[in-house]
């Protein structure tokens, strides 16, 4: 019997709300995301594609009908891993001879036709703007033909879609602001993997923004590669492209999305420090509810290195954004990105980014070994002549020393009192939940009476190098 299952369809602000009836087709999805925060927000965008299309989900791979990998190729090892992946739902197929595998993504959108052709690992390859395309190029494949459509777009940001949560807590969720990225930083493949820079419509980001408060949510995460560089109707000249309509920057889209409710605090990432303006860090002091917390990758402490990375800034220039982040919000926390042993780096440009580190004390830190990527402006232009085990030398010290900022951090937090956004029970206790202050600072807290979704008043009283543990000593729950 077929099961008929009713989604609402909300449509633009103002307009009627429409019901779509949607007939299951029997089939069903698994869906596995890698790599960074805009590939999980994707998945969603996916899902909800998908659940149009009368796919219901499942985490069981023996359950599903069609394998869905949303990819990344940031890194060489984060390439390794999906392959290995890959290699097991080929000996899945096997048993399963109706098993449809696709590979969605970064790594589809690189890769393209060599894992049909030359690997024989998939049926289904889609790049990161053609998501609408699915359910046609599933049917394609069910028609005995492979599919592949790797277009990039100028203009695809699937404003119109509403995304289907997945792996929710029903507290925070993720909005993607803007696609792609024109940056061209010589190490990175992704302006080759997800394309030109385009930024979403303002308005159905604070669609989307109001309708997940309306249903409970407390935090919103706005994503981009470059969220600084974010502009709406206006070219990339800063002209206006619609005399119509208005404007609207990312200091601007910030106050838009603060002011949906002050009881929804808005994070953001990733911030560039060549774009990275006052009138953000203005935003960030005039909007409670915007969190003090900036994640400002650096990658190195040398202005040599930085030019060959082709990064647009230099440490002077870096140094004086942290200034201006502390002088107008004392309070934020800052993180950053490092790469260790980028081509030709010398112990002296290392040095550079160890006493960076000091100078700057992160509150946390990413820290990736440097990794060739093919067609990189770096893998055309430069040796990969740093040795493996100098690269593993560096990263360790790097890692070390932000161990130590981290944990004289989280030390100086001891005895403050601090509000904290409860998000779900702790992985280490049942009896505990683990929420995050402004700061971005994971807050353990015995559960007692407390619910997930609400603020809570904390005093710190314990911590390890990057977590802190406290109770409760007051709860407000609805003011800040
Ligand atoms: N758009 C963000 C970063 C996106 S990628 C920005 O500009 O900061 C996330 C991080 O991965 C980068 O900040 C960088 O530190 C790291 N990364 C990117 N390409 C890399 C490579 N080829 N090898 C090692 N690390 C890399
Ligand atoms: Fe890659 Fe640079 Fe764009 Fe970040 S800004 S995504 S590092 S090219
Ligand atoms: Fe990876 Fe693509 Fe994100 S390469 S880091 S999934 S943009």
């Amino acid at each position: 019997m077929i099961e008929e299952s009713k989604v609402i369809d909300e449509t633009r602000q103002g307009e009627a709300t429409m019901t779509k009836t949607v007939v299951p087709n029997g089939r069903k999805l698994l869906l596995e995301s890698y790599g960074c925060a805009m590939n999980f927000s994707d998945s969603e965008i996916i899902a909800s594609i998908m659940g149009e299309a009368g796919f219901t989900t499942t985490t069981d791979p023996y359950e599903a009908d069609v394998v869905m990998m949303n990819t990344c190729s940031i890194r060489d090892n984060a390439e390794q891993k999906i392959r290995h992946r890959l290699v097991h739902f080929k000996g899945l197929k096997k048993k399963k001879r109706n098993l449809v595998v696709g590979i969605l993504g970064c790594m589809a959108e690189r890769l393209r036709e060599q894992l049909l052709d030359e690997e024989k690992l998939v049926d289904l390859v889609v790049g990161p703007d053609a998501y609408r395309d699915l359910p046609n190029l599933i049917e394609q494949v069910d028609s005995g033909q492979k599919a592949v459509n790797v277009l990039l777009s100028r203009e695809e940001t699937y404003a119109d879609i509403s995304p289907i949560r997945l792996d929710s807590n029903g507290v925070t969720a993720f909005i993607s602001i803007m696609r792609g990225c024109d940056n061209m930083c010589s190490f990175c493949v992704v302006p080759f993997t997800r394309g030109r820079e385009r930024s979403r419509n303002p308005h159905s980001i604070v669609q989307e923004a109001n309708e997940l408060f309306e249903q409970g949510y407390r935090e919103v995460t706005l994503l981009g590669q470059n969220v600084d560089s974010y502009k709406w109707n206006m070219n990339s000249k800063g002209e206006i492209t619609n005399p119509e309509e208005k404007t609207a920057n990312f200091a601007e889209l910030l106050s838009m999305v603060a002011e949906v409710n002050p009881d929804l605090r808005v994070r953001f990432s990733t911030s560039h420090p060549k774009d990275m303006g006052d009138d953000v860090l203005h935003a960030i002091a005039n909007y409670e509810n915007v969190c003090d917390y900036v994640h400002l990758p650096v990658q190195s402490g040398h202005s040599d290195v930085l030019k060959r990375m082709n990064r647009g800034y230099t440490r002077e220039w870096y140094l004086d954004r942290i200034a201006a982040i502390r002088r107008i919000n004392p309070e934020c926390a800052i993180s950053t990105d490092f790469i260790a042993g980028f081509c030709g780096e010398t112990d002296e440009e290392h040095e550079a980014t160890i006493s960076l580190m000091n100078e700057v004390q992160y509150e946390m830190a990413y820290n990736f070994k440097y990794s060739e990527r093919p067609r990189t402006l770096a893998e055309r232009k430069y040796e990969d002549d740093v040795p493996e085990e100098v690269k593993a030398k560096r990263l360790t010290e790097i890692i070390d020393l932000q161990k130590k900022h981290s944990a004289g951090r989280s030390k100086k937090m001891l005895g403050k009192v601090q509000r904290v956004l409860i998000e779900g029970v702790s992985k280490r206790s049942d009896d505990h939940y683990f929420g995050r202050n402004s700061q971005n600072m994971v807050v353990i807290i015995p559960k007692e009476n407390n619910a997930q979704g609400s603020y809570v008043q904390v005093k710190i009283t314990d911590c390890t190098v990057t977590t802190l543990i406290g109770h409760v000593v007051e709860s407000n729950k609805s003011e800040l």
